[in-house]
């Protein structure tokens, strides 16, 4: 079996996240700052990246209850409830920075103005290797990020956009957007 790297990862106080969780958090930390790596990005930068890899997933395992007062409204679905959460809580807890907070806030489902931050955490999230659609279309595609990161975030975001329809369920107005946004560059 192939052994997949891991990386300390400085979970918030507050995280409320299933060991399992957090492996699949330090994994996308490794694809992340692989990345980082290939693509010489600054210090300042890399430790931005590692910051809403480290929120991303905190409230995970939190009970409804916290996760329904400190994000209501969440395109009301339970299952993208942890991100904008998430977000709330670490602004709570004194974070400023919006390209983090905005990462965190739209992992799930996309947003058309995020800053590198969180198109990283977006593909990272998709593609680390522990995922269980995990294929080799993935892997190819981990390797063309740093080469062709608008390219990668189409065929990921088309893959999930196309995954949301065969389920029938609603596209959200973010992720459409979205959509559109990486379609209109190319
Ligand atoms: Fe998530
Ligand atoms: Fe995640």
């Amino acid at each position: 079996m192939q052994r997949i790297p891991t990386l300390t990862v400085d979970f918030p106080s507050w995280a409320r996240i299933s060991p399992k969780r957090q492996e699949h958090v330090r994994r996308v930390a490794v694809l992340s700052m692989m990345w980082a790596d290939e693509m010489g990005v600054s210090g300042e930068e890399r430790d931005r990246w590692l910051k809403a890899v480290a929120l991303h997933d905190a409230l995970k395992s939190a009970p409804k209850e916290v996760l329904l007062e400190l994000a209501p409204d969440s395109w009301g679905v339970d299952a993208l409830r942890h991100g904008p959460a998430a977000a709330v809580k670490a602004e709570l807890d004194g974070e400023e920075d919006r390209g983090v907070l905005d990462a965190v806030r739209y992992h799930s489902i996309g947003y058309a103005d995020w800053e590198p931050v969180g198109q990283i955490l977006y593909l990272a999230d998709f593609l680390e290797p522990g995922r269980s659609f995990h294929s080799r279309e993935h892997e190819s595609l981990i390797s063309q990020v740093t080469t062709d990161l608008e390219g990668v975030l189409r065929a990921v975001a088309s893959e999930r956009v196309t995954g949301t329809v065969a389920l029938g369920k609603a596209l959200l107005q973010e992720t459409v957007e979205f959509w559109n946004s990486l379609v209109r560059t190319s």
